[in-house]
C-alpha cells in the first residue's frame, strides 16, 4: 500500500451505503481516497462535494477532480461547512457526509509543514497555515498553567508538568523553533518512556489539537453534518484517538435518543426528537489492513442515519 492508503476505505463506502444518484460530501480530502473510491460508484446524476482547510490538499482536489461536472471541491473548514457546500445541494440534502479526522500522510511526510517530530522542520503544525498562529509563535507565549492543561487535556500527557517546565526554562534562553528541538526537549524532561510510542508523540498530538482548534471544528463539522444530511443519510466518521472517538460516540448517541428533558413524556415535539439512528457499532480495521497501513491502527469508524424530521 502506498503512503496516501485511505484508512477503512471499505468499511466507510459499506457505511455511507453509496447510491450511484446520490450527492455525497467529503469534509476531509486529504488526497480524495476516499473521494475517488466514492466517485467511482457515482452515475451521471450522484454529485461529490470534496472540502479540505489545507489549500495543498485543495490544489491536489482541483487537479484530480477539477474536470468532473459532478464534483465541486472548496477550501475550508469544518467550522463554515454549511458555507461552501452549494446552496441547492445542501437544500436538496445529502445521501451522505464521511469525516476522516486528524492529519494526512503528506501532511505528516512534508517536513515543512512541522507535523512530525521525526523530520526537522520549522514547528508550523497548522493544516492551513493562512490562519492563525504557528505552533512555535504559540510556545513563544503561552503560560505554563496553559500549556499543562493543554498537554494534559489534549494529549492525555502524564507528564505535562514536567515538559511544561522544560519549555518554560529552555525559552528563557531562546525560543524552541523546530520539531526536532521540541522532540528533544520532551524525550528528556520525561522519566519513562512508554513502549513503542516517542516520547514526544502525546506532546505533538496536544500542540496539533489546540493549534487547530480540532475538537472545536469536529463538533461544528457534526453539528452542520446533521442539518445538511437528508433522511436516510448517513454520517461516517473516522476518528483516530479516544479524544475525538469520544467526541464522535457522544454526539451520535445525544442525538439518536429522546432530549432528556422530554424523556417519559407522552408528548415530544419534533425539535427533541432523535435525529440519527446508530449503525451497528464501532468498526476497527483488520489485522491485515494494519499490517499493510500501519496509520490505521488507531483508527475507528462509526456510522449513523439520519431519520426524517
Ligand atoms: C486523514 S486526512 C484525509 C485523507 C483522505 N480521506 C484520503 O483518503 O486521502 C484528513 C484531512 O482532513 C483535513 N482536515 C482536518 N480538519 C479539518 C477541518 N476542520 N476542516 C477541513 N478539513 C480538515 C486535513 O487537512 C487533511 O487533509
Amino acid at each position: 500500500m502506498d503512503e496516501h492508503s485511505p484508512v477503512l476505505l471499505a468499511e466507510a463506502l459499506a457505511g455511507l451505503q453509496i447510491k450511484a444518484d446520490g450527492y455525497y460530501l467529503d469534509a476531509t480530502f486529504g488526497r480524495g481516497g476516499h473521494a475517488g473510491a466514492i466517485l467511482m460508484r457515482l452515475g451521471a446524476q450522484g454529485r461529490l462535494c470534496a472540502v479540505d482547510r489545507d489549500a495543498e490538499a485543495v490544489q491536489a482536489a482541483r487537479a484530480r477532480l477539477g474536470g468532473d461536472a459532478r464534483v465541486v471541491v472548496a477550501h475550508g473548514r469544518f467550522g463554515e461547512l454549511r458555507r461552501w457546500v452549494p446552496q441547492e445541494w445542501a437544500r436538496r440534502g445529502f445521501d451522505g457526509v464521511l469525516f476522516d479526522l486528524g492529519v494526512s500522510s503528506p501532511q505528516l511526510d512534508d517536513p515543512a509543514r512541522g507535523f512530525s517530530f521525526l523530520r526537522d522542520g520549522p514547528l508550523d503544525m497548522r493544516m492551513d497555515p493562512t490562519q492563525g498562529i504557528s505552533a512555535a509563535q504559540w510556545l513563544e507565549k503561552v503560560p505554563e498553567r496553559e500549556l499543562v492543561r493543554v498537554l494534559r487535556e489534549l494529549g492525555e500527557e502524564r507528564f505535562a508538568g514536567r515538559i511544561a517546565r522544560a519549555l518554560v526554562e529552555r525559552r528563557r534562553e531562546a525560543p524552541v523553533r523546530r520539531t526536532v528541538e521540541l522532540a528533544e526537549l520532551v524525550a528528556a524532561a520525561v522519566p519513562r518512556r512508554e513502549e513503542s510510542k516517542h516520547p514526544a508523540t502525546r506532546t505533538f498530538q496536544a500542540i496539533r489539537m489546540h493549534i487547530n482548534g480540532e475538537l472545536d471544528e469536529l463538533a461544528q463539522g457534526l453539528d452542520a453534518a446533521l442539518q445538511l444530511l437528508a433522511p436516510s443519510g448517513r454520517l461516517c466518521a473516522i476518528s483516530f484517538h479516544s479524544l475525538e472517538d469520544r467526541a464522535v460516540k457522544q454526539f451520535m448517541r445525544r442525538h439518536a435518543t429522546v432530549d432528556p428533558v422530554y424523556a417519559g413524556l407522552p408528548q415530544v415535539p419534533p425539535s427533541a426528537r432523535p435525529k440519527l439512528r446508530l449503525v451497528g457499532k464501532a468498526i476497527r480495521p483488520s489485522e491485515q489492513e494494519i499490517a499493510g497501513n500501519p496509520r490505521a491502527r488507531s483508527a475507528t469508524l462509526r456510522v449513523a442515519e439520519r431519520l426524517a424530521a
